[in-house]
Order: C-alpha cells, then sequence, then structure tokens
C-alpha cells in the first residue's frame, strides 16, 4: 500500500496534528506524516512532531517580504517532503490565493463550527451567542474565502446551558480529534471527489438516528 504523505500545517498547540500522527502511527492507516511546517518556531506542534520523529520546517513569517515570498517556501518545503496532501490543523496565516488554488481539492482544514455557520474567529462564543443547541467541527477541502469549501466529514456535539466557550471548545476538540482523521483516511482511501463543489464518499455509512435536544 502506498499510503497519502500527508503535510501539517501548524502554529500553536497541535493537538489535532497529535491526532493525526497518533492515526498514522498504525501501519494500516492510508496515510503517513511526511512533514510539519509551521510559522511559529516556538509552536507546541513543532515538539509532537520531533517526539514522534517526523520532520519539520520552521518559516517564521516576519523573515518573508511579502505573502507570496512565505507561501512560495511552504510550497517548496512541502513540494521537497513529497506532500499529496495538505492538512491546516491550527495555522494561522491567511493563504494567497495563488497557493490555495495549487492545492486544490488538495488542501484540508478544521473549524470548530458546524460549517457555514460561525466562520472566522471565536466560533464558539459564536454559537453560544446564538443559543443553538448543538455544534461540532467541520473538515472541508479549502478555498479562497475563509472557513469555505466542500464539505467532507461534520461531527455534532451538544451546546448545555452553562457552557463557556472554553468548556464547548473542549468539546468540540474532542470531536475534532476523531473527525480529522476521519477525514484524511477517506481521501487517502480515494473514497472522497468533489462534484459540483460538494463532497461525494463513497461506500460510507449514514445510518444514524436523529440527535434531538433537549430531551424531557
Ligand atoms: C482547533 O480548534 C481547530 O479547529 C482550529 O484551531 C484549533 C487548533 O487547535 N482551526 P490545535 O492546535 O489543533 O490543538
Amino acid at each position: 500500500m502506498t499510503r497519502l504523505r500527508l503535510g501539517v500545517l501548524v502554529s500553536g498547540r497541535g493537538s489535532n496534528l497529535q491526532a493525526l500522527i497518533d492515526a498514522a502511527a498504525d501501519p494500516a492507516f492510508p496515510a503517513e506524516m511526511a512533514i510539519v511546517v509551521s510559522n511559529v518556531a516556538d509552536a507546541p506542534a513543532l515538539d509532537r512532531a520531533r517526539q514522534a520523529g517526523i520532520a519539520t520546517c520552521t518559516l517564521p513569517h516576519r523573515d518573508f517580504a511579502s505573502r507570496a515570498d512565505f507561501d512560495a517556501a511552504v510550497d517548496r518545503a512541502l513540494a521537497e517532503a513529497g506532500v499529496g496532501l495538505v492538512c491546516l490543523a491550527g495555522f494561522m496565516r491567511l493563504l494567497t490565493p495563488g497557493f490555495v488554488d495549487r492545492w486544490h481539492d488538495r488542501m484540508v482544514n478544521i473549524h470548530p463550527s458546524l460549517l457555514p455557520a460561525f466562520k472566522g474567529l471565536h466560533p464558539q462564543q459564536q454559537a453560544l451567542d446564538a443559543g443553538v443547541r448543538v455544534s461540532g467541527c467541520t473538515v472541508h477541502f479549502v478555498r479562497n474565502a475563509m472557513d469555505a469549501g466542500p464539505i467532507i466529514v461534520q461531527a455534532v456535539v451538544a451546546v448545555l446551558p452553562h457552557d463557556s466557550a472554553d468548556i464547548l471548545a473542549d468539546r468540540i476538540l474532542a470531536a475534532e480529534h476523531a473527525a480529522y482523521p476521519l477525514a484524511v483516511r477517506l481521501i487517502a482511501e480515494g473514497r472522497v471527489r468533489v462534484e459540483a463543489e460538494r463532497v461525494v464518499v463513497e461506500g460510507a455509512d449514514w445510518s444514524a438516528g436523529p440527535l434531538l435536544l433537549p430531551r424531557t
């Protein structure tokens, strides 16, 4: 089996990176870690990668004259590592249209809301402010608009009456750690295709009861 080579872009904590590292540690997982790229030199995510023996590349964005120059350096690092799929995992830089187009349908992102609801910053607080009963996370292909693009996987969690944004974020994060490896696996197995900007997944089990909240 040839495994899909992952390039993970990070800026911070790296818990989603860890979920991908853990999934890829299973030789039966159809993707492998090729490189972790960070724009933040002291990102804890880099330590996670080093600890797992994964190649890392640090590209402090301030060292580059323009966004295009920075993105070109990222692109080079990914190409040199033979990356087939780019995973954004808490990567806090906007990417140039040229870079996004180059990785069309080969770059995914995870966002802690049920997109298209609550794009942008503080989606957990946005969910609390809106009074929704459920929220969750979304893994999607990246397009040239923030937190937009064909949806691959979503996971749903309850929003409880006394949730703070932090508590809700933790609940969503646990769902993220299952959703991201699932999305990567489906792509690596060649079961994902984009048709008219919607994702079709081959051979998936869609059976699920309704999640009704609140229950009494
Ligand atoms: C996650 O909530 C992810 O959905 C968002 O940024 C956060 C990154 O967390 N895009 P981590 O660095 O993976 O722990």
